[in-house]
């Protein structure tokens, strides 16, 4: 049984992060790369939603979304998000923070060109975080897009990755007697990091 002790840990938490994330994937963990993502406004207003973990790169956490959304605009005021995650079926939780920046136009392209048709007409017919009068608008919406396109679907220009270059990332695993193990790496600076054990 995977423990988080500190005689095993990786020095660099994606290496642990890469290490546990397969270990929940061998175990059966379902959707493991969903994750919350916490933004807020200038002012401090926070507001949480699940999105898909892209990949982990370079120390950074990517995701993909409409720039134009709720959180597009979040982090346009206010470019700083936490995330955090949960595998029930290895009882780990996993949470990050840090400042967030776009994707390059090249990454974005990209990924979007890896998506099927049907998701990538979506991308278009969807203001995302909009109020739209009822369903049949969206399909409508989505129809005229499917039209449009008669071939290969460029990427919306408001479509597209964010990075969230992680600070501090913290694992958590419960335990018996809810004395459960909290191992937190904290960037000093770069490619150094320090790794410290809080109190559950
Ligand atoms: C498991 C799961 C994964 C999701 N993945 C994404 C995603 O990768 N990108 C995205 O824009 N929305 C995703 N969504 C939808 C978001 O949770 C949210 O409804 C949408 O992004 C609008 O959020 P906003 O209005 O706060 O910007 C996902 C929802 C769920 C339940």
């Amino acid at each position: 049984m995977f423990q988080l002790e500190e005689t095993n840990l990786k020095p660099d938490p994606f290496d642990q992060f890469d290490l546990l994330y397969k270990y929940a994937q061998n175990e059966g963990q379902e959707s493991p790369e969903a994750m919350a993502l916490a933004t807020s406004t200038k002012d401090g207003s926070p507001s949480t939603r699940f999105v898909l973990l892209n990949g982990v790169s370079d120390g950074c956490f990517i995701f993909f979304t409409n720039y134009d959304s709720k959180k597009g605009d979040d982090l346009k005021e206010n470019p700083k998000a936490a995330l955090a995650i949960y595998w029930p079926k290895v009882n780990l939780q996993i949470r990050a923070e840090g400042n967030v920046a776009l994707l390059s136009a090249d990454q974005s392209n990209s990924y979007f060109s890896l998506r099927n048709r049907e998701s990538q007409i979506s991308a278009w017919a969807s203001q995302q975080s909009k109020i739209v009068p009822n369903r049949s608008y969206l399909e409508q919406k989505w129809k005229e897009f499917d039209s449009k396109f008669e071939q290969s679907v460029p990427r919306p220009p408001n479509w597209g990755g964010f990075m969230l270059e992680a600070k501090v990332i913290e694992f958590w695993r419960s335990r018996e007697h809810r004395l459960h193990d909290r191992i937190r790496y904290t960037l000093q600076n770069k490619g150094h990091w320090c790794i410290q054990r809080l109190s559950p």
